[in-house]
């Protein structure tokens, strides 16, 4: 009996990479308005991978609760941050876009992944040290496990790329370190992902300060685009960006905001950044940032048309997403049946 129990959950040979279509998977948190960083750093790299590989996405509400929310804001924050990304291009058509809490299995594989995630990996993410402002007695104990959420969201859908901006590449690291330990004790099983960080636009930063990474929790309004700021109130937040000393236009290590707004520049346009600078050589920081404003309100402008759309018709929104669950539900189901028996919980059978 036990005997025949094991060979049941001999490990299987996970097929390899030229054995099936690459799979992506990446999640966005319902925390409030989205800036150009997340557009730039995260939104758009999705939006490129869904033409080749087959794509997931979510809408990451279990861990917006990580953070004080109300559930009146998050649930308004959920419906808005599914129109944005619609409106930046995901298509339901070829990708799955889901809200988190809609697959159960998602926290569930979050608390077995507890059991072979170590204490002290935790206490190492920036991110907890960040966001619990050193504060760790009184911030809720799931900002500390919020790490192992994510490792899960990935590892459950076998993903192997995650495109992300920098900022969560000590996640992926730990996610992959996670799955490795999994696989050791009870048999292959997980996919390891890899971070697919692009190398411009992965941080942009702050418009008021270079030197901080573009953020909507920053107390000045000024320091970021939000992807729903008006064209006259970009044109004047990049008009009052800061700037580097020296009058020309150009990227480097010792011009940190120069190199942050032919950054958004390049990405927001297309256009490769030495071309940049090769047309605003001699002509001075006015007409470049005159030019800037320019190109990112063409950046967001379609964006906001369709968000107004689709805004005025929540059905759109609750259709794709009531889809997207239906079938991440199915994928998850199989691998947590899987997932399972490794571990030998259970006992309906
Ligand atoms: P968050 O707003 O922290 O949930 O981030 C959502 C996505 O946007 C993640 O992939 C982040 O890495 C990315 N992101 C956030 N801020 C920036 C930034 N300043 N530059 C580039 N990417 C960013
Ligand atoms: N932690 C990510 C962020 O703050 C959001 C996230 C949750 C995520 N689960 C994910 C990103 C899975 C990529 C893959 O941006």
């Amino acid at each position: 009996m036990v005997v025949q129990e094991r060979e049941l959950v001999e490990p299987q040979a996970l097929p390899t990479d030229t054995e099936r279509r690459q799979r992506t998977f990446s999640g966005i948190q319902p925390s409030g308005s989205l800036h150009l960083g997340n557009y730039l750093g995260a939104i758009r790299n999705w939006v490129n991978q869904q033409e080749h590989d087959d794509s997931i996405f979510c809408v990451v509400d279990l861990h917006a609760l990580s953070l004080p929310i109300t559930p009146q804001a998050l649930r308004e924050n959920i419906l808005d941050l599914a129109n944005v990304l619609l409106a930046s291009g995901i298509d339901p058509e070829r990708s799955v876009l889901f809200v988190q809490s809609d697959v159960r299995e998602h926290a569930e594989l979050c608390w077995l992944l507890t059991s072979v995630t170590q204490f002290g990996e935790l206490r190492r993410m920036t991110q907890f040290k960040d966001k619990s402002g050193g504060q760790d007695e009184a911030v809720a104990a799931a900002l500390f496990i919020y790490p192992v959420l994510q490792a899960g969201d990935i590892i459950l859908y076998d993903a192997d790329k995650v495109p992300v901006g920098e900022d969560q590449k000590q996640h992926i690291e730990l996610t992959r370190d996670i799955a490795a330990r999994f696989n050791a004790r009870y048999g292959e099983t997980f996919v390891l992902p890899r971070p697919d960080i692009k190398p411009t636009g992965a941080r942009i930063m702050a418009l008021d300060d270079p030197a901080r990474k573009m953020s909507k929790s920053a107390a000045n309004p000024g320091s970021f685009i939000a992807l729903t700021d008006d064209a006259d109130t970009i044109r004047r937040k990049i008009k009052r960006a800061v700037t580097d000393s020296g009058g020309d236009v150009r990227a480097g290590t010792d011009k940190p905001a120069l190199t942050n707004l032919l950054a958004i520049y390049a990405l927001c346009a297309g256009e490769p950044i030495e071309q940049i600078e090769a047309r605003y050589a001699g002509r001075g920081y006015g007409a470049f940032k005159a030019d800037l404003a320019e190109v990112v309100v063409g950046a967001v402008e379609p964006i906001q048309r369709r968000l107004a759309e689709l805004s005025a018709d929540p059905s759109v929104a609750r259709g794709v997403l009531a889809r997207g669950a239906e079938l991440a539900r199915e994928r998850a189901a199989t691998k947590m049946a899987v997932v399972r028996e490794r571990m030998g919980i259970g006992g309906a059978g």
